[in-house]
């Protein structure tokens, strides 16, 4: 008898604590869950993300994602100021080592969904001088979500010709 008892006791214990880590792991995935970019607009992303915390999902040796970003990097008309490649136009050029606030996932982010003018008002300031000198325009509620955005900074490495030293803007030693 008492030993039918302490079999269920530690069936229902057994039980008990497979619940809990069950229920553990699911939060635990919950909690590191990967932001999903394509439901989130940059806007959005931009405001609830930590400065200096945004770093692209995609890499430039993607040549899909490139693909898509230079489609978008034309629909969204990036292409008329900065021209087709990126190697500049009337805007500034893209492609070089010079960052006008510099090059990291981070700062680029948050300067095409600002804009410049709002950009400025958060602390930023042109540190790299360009052939041109102009505001950004903040295009935040124009492209329709991070991911888009993402890719459009994939295809703008991709065209990258500079210094590789400062491909992601100043190395983190200098900074
Ligand atoms: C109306 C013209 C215009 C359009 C359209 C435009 N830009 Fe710009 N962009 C600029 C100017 C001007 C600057 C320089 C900003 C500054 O000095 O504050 C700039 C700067 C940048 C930079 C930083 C360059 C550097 O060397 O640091 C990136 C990246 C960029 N733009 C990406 C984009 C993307 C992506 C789009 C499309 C979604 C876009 N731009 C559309 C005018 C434009």
């Amino acid at each position: 008898m008492t030993r039918r008892v302490l079999g269920v006791g530690m069936v229902a214990i057994f039980a008990g604590v497979m619940a809990l880590c069950t229920l553990g792991r699911v939060w635990a995935v919950d909690a590191q869950a990967p932001v999903d970019y394509t439901k989130i607009t940059p806007i959005e992303l931009v405001k609830n993300t930590p400065k200096g915390k945004l770093t692209n999902p995609y890499k430039d040796t993607q040549a899909d994602i490139v693909a898509q970003g230079q489609q978008f990097f034309l629909s969204y008309s990036c292409s008329g100021c900065h021209g087709g490649g990126g190697g500049g136009g009337m805007c500034p050029p893209l492609s070089n080592d010079i960052w006008v606030y510099d090059g990291d996932d981070d700062t680029l982010f948050r300067l095409v969904t600002l804009g410049s003018d709002e950009l400025q008002k958060q602390g930023y300031y042109r540190k790299g001088q360009e052939n041109v000198v102009g505001p950004m325009p903040p295009f935040g509620a124009i492209i329709k979500n991070a991911d888009d955005l993402w890719k459009i900074l994939a295809f703008i490495r991709s065209k990258y010709d500079g210094d590789p030293a400062y491909k992601y803007g100043t190395p983190p030693d200098q900074r």
